[in-house]
């Protein structure tokens, strides 16, 4: 880490062109000077890897480094005695709008055991999770040590508590965009050759939206480059989100008869 060169604070957010913008539909990789260059790893070939005989360290490591980036869900809990608790979680995403649903998964510890998260969830069937902005990156990550339980994730982290509107777990005042979860189902998922259940998944519905008015752009929606979202990205990694492109959707009604027209060039070769 010490010979690391420092950290490049991210200062404003670059939106350009998508990488290959004269593409065309039908037009394969190898048309390009960076897509010939990407194809020529093809020579090297493939390792497959039959999951139901690798080591789960090993597919740890290799699923962490490979589904990247992941959002990381920054999830306060209270337990069932009140006690509360802060934890990074990077299994999750966004499952629906309608209704406002959000995922994420905890794997237990060593000797199958739970993590606090996934049991207070079960137990209290709220939380709140809350966007982390590389501002405040060192504390959220601080509070994945492997703390006694009588030591406070939320003291050691320097983090401020907000009472939350809905759930009894309190939101992250720094987080500029918060959501308050009631719990929809927490599913504990067994293996299907070991029958070793190692993992909760935990489907939350969003009740409530936190969002700092100073990072909403004019239509509405966050802008990235004010959010500045942490990512993570396997091994102890993480990434930042400095710069963007744009793809626009395409709609068949307009562009279904050049499409066709390309298919029909390509057929003819
Ligand atoms: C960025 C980051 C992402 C993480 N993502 C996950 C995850 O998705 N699932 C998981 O089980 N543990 C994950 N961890 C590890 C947990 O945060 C860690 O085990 C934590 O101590 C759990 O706390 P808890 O027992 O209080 O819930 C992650 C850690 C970091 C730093």
């Amino acid at each position: 880490m010490s010979n690391l060169p420092a950290y490049t604070h991210t200062v404003s957010f670059k939106d350009t062109k998508s990488p290959n913008p004269d593409w065309t539909y039908g037009q394969g990789v190898d048309t390009t000077e960076e897509g010939r260059k990407w194809l020529e790893g093809l020579q090297g070939g493939f390792k497959t890897i039959d999951t139901s005989v690798e080591e789960p360290r090993k597919l740890k490591g290799l699923m962490m480094s490979g589904i990247i980036p992941r959002p990381v869900a920054f999830v306060s809990s209270v337990s069932e005695d009140g006690v509360e608790n802060l934890a990074p979680y990077s299994f999750f995403n966004m499952v629906s709008y309608e209704p406002a649903m959000i995922c994420f998964s905890a794997a237990f510890k060593e000797g199958a055991v739970p993590k606090d998260t996934a049991r207070n969830i079960k137990a209290t069937k709220n939380f709140t999770v809350n966007i982390i902005s590389e501002a405040w990156i060192e504390q959220a990550h601080s509070t994945c040590v492997d703390a006694p339980p009588d030591v406070s994730e939320w003291a050691l982290s320097g983090l401020t508590r907000e009472k939350s509107t809905f759930v009894k777990a309190p939101r992250v005042l720094e987080s500029a965009f918060s959501m308050e979860c009631e719990l929809y189902q927490a599913i504990d998922i067994p293996h299907p050759v070991t029958g070793k259940t190692n993992c909760t998944h935990i489907l939350g519905l969003v009740k409530y939206i936190h969002v700092r008015k100073d990072i909403l752009n004019k239509r509405g929606v966050v802008d990235p480059g004010r959010l500045k979202p942490v990512a993570r990205i396997g091994g102890i990694s993480y990434s930042k989100t400095s710069e963007g492109y744009q793809s626009p959707r395409e709609k068949w009604e307009q562009t279904g008869e050049s499409i066709q027209k390309a298919l029909s060039n390509i057929s003819k070769l």
